[in-house]
């Protein structure tokens, strides 16, 4: 086959002849010249097929997962108090807009794909002995064997429960094996469509985010409804019973922040907007206070139609909240949240794909995780990848362990994209920022996302931050032989070649 030509383990790095010229990014490459790439060995890249709203639902419909259905529980229990919680939720959806735009900054003056990956690798340095790559690598490491396909079997997870549990009404918990046969379905069929195309796959992501916002817009004009007619008894309580121990407000912080999650997602997928120094930082900006009024709405909606008791009794408030406003129309609303399971659980696999692919392409991983199918110019190798490893986490766990666990790891990287941003003031003033933001941003991050990463250290005796440490030193053990020393693990060229025959994958083309 033409397209298995280059050296399937060098890739395209050494191999890649110069044929910059049609593929040269920005447009797709007409269909002749794409003929003659692939012939050079090449899979054409992945092309950019993702303008400003398919790029804001990426942001929306990965943020608004099941959180904002469940967490208001979580929050109410932190902090003691109606209005202390909507202050809380308005104080994360700015973190979030914070964070966000540090990331626009990079994005846009890093346009590479990959997120975090792409910024350390950059600020900090990406030859094979520079301590850029080392943290790149530890980023890559617990991300994709961890954090991310953790991640996605969360969502799929929640997905499956709420599918079930309508069959089981007499059950607390339902069965475990209907469950995980669902969330595994699920995973299957995210995957399908994510390798099947990139279209179908934002547009499934565009279509269920359309839906969790007419959800929020229901429990919202439902709590308005219920104000209106006077009956202000529950969200008139304000400030009554507000609790101030630090410890809780950080618990509160926490299960806010979790429903807020996925706000960096479009920094994922750089390579693949359409013009992204102007679309990044418009969806961001569009995006992210988007959510946040949408989550404040909702919980005021939530709060005026239930007391706090009984939020904090509920499993899924949201579900109770159907109970008590919709009447026969109250089945209405597991849909509502098992739809938004699968879209955020959709951004979740679309972007741990590329992830995996910009990581592989940077020699962290197998070079053939790096391949795009040729026909469907999808990260194929890697969306595959992501799938096995999520369905291998899918075993018994806390949930919330997991969620602690996983906010702990990302506040630790968000914070270190913090120090990569200032850093790269310092170090690069003048490098092409085509969206600066104000340098006092980054610095309030950085101060929050210290406070997120040492309050649960103070809080849980260390026992996260050991796992962590021991997952960093796991990661270590591979770099070492494998990216630092360039071991080649023999046979590798034949097993390549029998992928890339069997899936039909080449590797991206060398921008
Ligand atoms: N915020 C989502 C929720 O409320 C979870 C998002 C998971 N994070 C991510 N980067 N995909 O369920």
């Amino acid at each position: 086959k033409p397209w298995m030509s280059p050296n399937p383990v060098t890739g395209y790095t050494a191999s890649m002849p110069d044929n910059k010229a049609p593929s040269a990014v920005s447009e797709e490459p007409p269909e002749a010249a794409e003929e003659s790439l692939v012939k050079n060995g090449d899979s054409g890249g992945l092309k950019k097929s993702v303008g400003l709203v398919s790029g804001t639902a990426m942001i929306v419909g990965t943020m608004i997962g099941s959180g904002i259905f469940i967490s208001p529980k979580g929050v109410l229990e932190g902090t003691g108090s109606v209005g202390f919680s909507l202050i809380i939720w308005t104080a994360c959806g700015v973190l979030s807009t914070l964070g966000a735009l540090s990331y626009a900054e990079l994005g846009t003056s890093i346009p590479r794909s990959g997120g975090e990956h792409a910024y350390l690798m950059y600020a900090f340095g990406s030859g094979t002995r520079r301590i850029g790559t080392v943290l790149a690598f530890i980023y890559d490491w617990m991300g994709i064997f961890i954090l991310r396909p953790i991640m996605f079997s969360v969502m799929c997870l929640s997905l499956g429960t709420y599918t079930v549990k309508p069959f089981f009404p007499t059950c607390v918990e339902p069965p475990e094996m209907p469950v995980k046969l669902v969330t595994v379905l699920a995973m299957l069929l995210l995957a399908a469509i994510n390798i099947y195309s990139v279209k179908m796959a934002t547009s499934l992501q565009n279509i269920t985010t359309v839906t969790k916002l007419i959800a929020i817009m229901i429990v919202t004009i439902g709590g308005i409804y219920k104000i209106a007619s006077g009956q202000t008894q529950y969200i008139g309580e304000g400030f009554e019973d507000t609790r101030e121990d630090p410890s809780l407000i950080a618990i509160a912080f926490y299960n806010g922040l979790w429903a807020y999650d996925g706000w960096n997602n479009l920094n994922f997928i750089t390579e693949e907007l359409k013009q992204p120094e102007k679309n990044l930082p418009r969806a961001i900006m569009l995006g992210i206070p988007l959510t946040t009024v949408a989550y404040v709405l909702a919980n005021v909606g939530f709060m005026a139609v239930m007391s706090k008791e009984e939020i904090l009794i509920s499993r899924i408030v949201a579900v109770r909240w159907a109970g008590h406003m919709l009447g026969v129309m109250a089945w209405v609303m597991p849909v509502f949240v098992v739809l938004s399971c699968l879209g955020s659980a959709n951004g979740t696999i679309f972007a741990t794909g590329r992830l995996c692919y910009a990581s592989a392409r940077d020699g962290h991983f197998p070079s053939i995780l790096s391949y795009i199918q040729v026909k469907r110019r999808t990260p194929m190798p890697s969306i595959l990848f992501t799938l096995i490893i999520s369905i291998l986490t899918i075993i018994p766990s806390d949930l919330s362990t997991l969620i602690d666990f996983y906010s702990f790891c990302m506040w630790l990287s968000y914070g270190a994209t913090m120090v990569a941003l200032l850093y790269l003031r310092y170090k690069e003033p003048n490098l092409h920022r085509p969206y600066k933001v104000p340098i006092f941003i980054p610095v309030i991050v950085l101060i929050m996302s210290v406070y997120l990463v040492v309050s649960p250290i103070i809080q849980t005796g260390r026992v996260t931050f050991f796992y962590a440490i021991l997952f960093i030193i796991s990661g270590l053990f591979v770099y070492f032989p494998f990216v630092y020393y360039k071991l080649k693990v023999p046979k590798t060229d034949a097993v390549y070649r029998f992928f890339q025959i069997m899936f039909q994958v080449a590797p991206p083309h060398h921008d």
